[in-house]
């Protein structure tokens, strides 16, 4: 059985076995579209209200960022969303704090929650962290990045940024056609990518195609499972990295993890040559196609820096849209009525 196989089975065993407090986002493979639109309308309406009346929606509660990985964009982003809507906010890492002395996920969140946290952020290196600590606490828990699992809050993230830089999407309409004829080619790392997997799950759900592009190494065939069921097709494979970009309008490209490859030989240099997204591929196979990286990102390597930098790029855009989405994710986490009246 292929890890992709053996993470689905783990994840609706996990569903099956549990309930989780409302406000919970441990995946998007369980958000209904209506919901994602709910998600997308109360981060327009954070977003548009005055910082004095935004900053009283979560006075005084208390939000944990758990982090037992490294972070720049997700930590700095729940943290800032928490801050501007007037939550406390404390900050564990795994570097600083009673993990390096072995205590246990479950203890430690067992601690945060007797003192006082109303929700906990967690990023863990271990897919499917999340559920045993959302089990564990019975706390809303937001997942921000499980090992090689999923990264829900950068698909909806990503997501806003696909439909604010799209020409002629109507972005008053969230549903499961919002995005029909548009493709997404996601290139590199597929097998090591939480993000791949999260977007590849939550875009079909809005009428996407994604396709997935990458070397054998890097891309499994099974990763066709995960277009989202009843969506059979919108998940597909292209290895040829320029044949992919012709499809593309939008190209997100990732990553290689050179800490998760772990005996997988891979020729870099022939890498580049075959995937890298420079000025010239970006021209000749997909001059007006939004480009994305969910950071961080190696200039030169999966992408250059002249087009990281360049009028396509998107992923200044998405560092914003991701501030913006966690205020929403942590509204919801928080305060159910709060959420609601900021949905209607
Ligand atoms: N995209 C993303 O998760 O970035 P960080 O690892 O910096 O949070």
């Amino acid at each position: 059985m292929s890890w992709w196989t053996e993470l689905a089975l783990i994840e609706q065993a996990a569903m099956k076995a549990s309930r989780y407090a409302a406000g919970s986002l441990l995946t998007v493979g369980d958000l209904p579209v209506a919901e994602v639109a709910a998600i997308l309308a109360a981060t327009d309406r954070i977003e548009r209200m005055p910082s004095a009346d935004r900053a009283r929606m979560l006075t005084g509660r208390r939000i944990a960022l758990l982090f037992y990985e490294s972070s720049t964009r997700t930590r700095t982003s729940f943290e800032l969303a928490a801050k501007s809507l007037g939550a406390i906010t404390t900050l564990v890492s795994d570097k600083s704090s009673s993990i390096e002395k072995g205590e246990s996920l479950k203890d430690t969140g067992l601690t945060l929650r007797a003192l006082g946290a109303e929700c906990i952020i967690l990023r863990h290196a271990n897919s499917g962290a999340p559920y045993l600590l959302a089990k564990a606490t019975g706390l809303p828990v937001l997942n921000a990045g499980d090992g090689m699992h999923e990264h829900p809050s950068q698909a909806l993230l990503d997501l806003r940024t696909i439909l604010a830089r799209l020409p002629g999407v109507d972005t008053g309409r969230i549903d499961s056609k919002t995005l029909a004829g548009v493709t997404v080619v996601i290139t590199g790392d597929i097998l090591h990518s939480r993000v791949a997997r999260s977007n590849a799950m939550l875009l079909p759900k809005l009428g996407a195609k994604v396709l997935l592009c990458g070397p054998k190494e890097l891309l499994p065939e099974d990763a066709l499972a995960l277009g989202c069921s009843g969506n059979t097709g919108a998940v597909e494979i292209e290895r040829e990295f320029d044949k992919a970009l012709k499809r593309a309008q939008v190209v997100m490209m990732l990553r290689i993890q050179r800490e998760r490859l772990a005996g997988l030989e891979l020729d870099l240099a022939d890498y580049v040559a075959r995937y890298q997204l420079s000025e010239e591929r970006l021209a000749v196979g997909a001059p007006e196609a939004v480009v994305m990286h969910p950071g961080p990102m190696i200039r030169g390597l999966e992408i250059a820096g002249e087009v990281a930098d360049g009028p396509n790029s998107a992923i200044e855009d998405q560092v914003r849209h991701g501030l913006a989405v966690r205020t929403a994710l942590l509204v919801r986490a928080l305060g159910a009525g709060g959420f609601e009246s900021v949905t209607v």
